[in-house]
């Protein structure tokens, strides 16, 4: 077994009407940054309940986060926070929010552009981050109960993790919340899912417990996502996923396990940064190409055990197990409405050649250590096939 480091300090209120919970842990905190998305948090009542039960709080707003959140947002709620010193960060919504929040913690204490601290996380002092706290809205990416964001700057085509102790403190999770989530949104945060717990899983070494982990995720996300969809204010299949999505990004998935390059999310990340594309549909077309590329004789036994425990497919070698296995897993993305392929979403092969230079530079995991090693040949085969 590899040896791991796990630190989650966030406290995780889950459940119907956790929002109650709302005044309690605002509590010590007078002045509000409060940040959102496009509105969606206005439609379905929760910005309401927000103000009606923090009415004795002094509330700055910072709207219109979008989805790959933008560098300019964070400047933004910079300005915002120091101008009304606020004390502590609200945000309300979906991954790119709270992703832009946890730059926002960052960077109210640092002297210079956000942006320099997506390039070099090290200059995060983890001493000055702004307390920040959300009430979650969508399933997916597991910003809730993690540690790091993603953002995009469109003015040099890049999207970019920055990490540091950014761990909300708390995250109230509330399925109901998500009822109101797009067929699309869901399938796509579903395949965000899935694409984490792969990323954990599909490793050079497991061990039985967090293999086991992260094979109930995906047979939990391959049950309740197509429920979801069908039924979305289906209660067990949303608070299913949503607690899936929190335990997706957290480490725990990578406990014990030979340690993973994150592969398939370097290479949709360039995707997205150069088209905006969403990121879950993004990861739906990546992975099953990234599993082609990766099976063989050597790492078939590794896909063969995620065919046998997941999908139950037992007739075979490990090799047909396999395939048939990946088969499955696109044949499932597609089921969900997912696109197969990038032209679909009108991505063309023009910055293949930026995307694989950039990501072998800036990515945090390397390459080289993946199931199958990867170089630039490999990112822009994977790429190519996925058009
Ligand atoms: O802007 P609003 O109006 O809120 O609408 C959003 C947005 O249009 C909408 N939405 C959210 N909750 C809703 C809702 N619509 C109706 N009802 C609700 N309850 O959904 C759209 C997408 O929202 P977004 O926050 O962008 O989605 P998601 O949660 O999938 O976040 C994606 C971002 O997170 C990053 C991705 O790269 C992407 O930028 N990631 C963050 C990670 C992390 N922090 O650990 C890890 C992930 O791998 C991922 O990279
Ligand atoms: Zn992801």
């Amino acid at each position: 077994m590899y040896p791991f480091e796990l630190y989650l300090p966030t406290k995780l209120i889950f459940g119907k009407d956790s929002i109650e919970k709302l005044p309690e842990i605002m509590k010590p905190y007078k002045r509000i940054l409060l940040t959102y998305g496009g509105g969606s948090i206005k439609k379905i009542g929760i910005y309401d309940k927000v103000k009606e039960l923090l009415a004795d709080k002094e509330i700055t707003e910072l709207s219109g986060i979008a989805p790959n959140p933008k560098v300019d947002s964070a400047r933004e709620g910079v300005k915002l926070a120091r101008e009304h010193k606020c004390e502590v960060i609200l945000a309300v919504g979906g991954g790119s929010v709270i992703d832009l929040s946890k730059l926002i913690s960052a960077a109210v204490a640092y002297d210079g552009d956000p942006w320099e601290l997506v390039q070099d996380p090290s200059r995060v002092d983890n001493e000055k981050v702004m307390p920040l706290a959300d009430i979650l809205t969508l399933a997916a990416t597991g910003s809730e109960y993690d540690n790091s964001g993603v953002i995009s700057n469109p003015a040099t085509d890049e999207k970019m993790p920055i990490f540091g102790e950014l761990n909300p403190f708390a995250s109230i999770l509330d399925p109901t919340y998500t009822f109101s989530v797009s067929a699309f949104q869901t399938a796509a945060g579903s395949a965000d899912i899935m694409s984490h717990t792969f990323e954990s899983y599909l490793v050079k070494e497991g061990c039985t417990l967090t293999d086991g982990l992260c094979e109930a995720m995906l047979r939990t996300v391959i049950k309740n996502a197509p429920i979801a969809i069908k039924e979305p204010d289906n209660y067990e299949a949303r608070a299913e996923l949503m607690q899936a999505a929190s335990f997706g990004c957290c480490g725990i998935l990578a406990d014990g396990m030979a340690p993973s390059a994150w592969v398939c999310h370097g290479i949709e990340h360039e995707i997205s940064a150069y088209t905006d594309i969403t990121h879950g549909a993004g990861l739906a077309v990546i992975t099953p190409h990234w599993m082609r590329y990766s099976l063989n004789a050597e790492t078939a036994p590794r896909f063969a055990q995620y065919g046998r425990n997941v999908w139950g497919i037992h007739e075979g070698s490990d090799i047909e197990i396999a395939s048939k296995a990946i088969d499955k897993t696109s044949e499932f993305f597609k089921s969900l409405g997912l696109p197969s392929t990038l032209s679909e979403m009108g991505v063309s092969a023009e910055h293949f050649e930026d995307m694989a230079d950039h990501v072998l530079k800036i990515w945090f995991g390397d390459f080289k250590t993946a199931l199958r090693p990867l170089d630039k040949a490999g990112i822009l085969e994977i790429l190519n096939a996925s058009l």
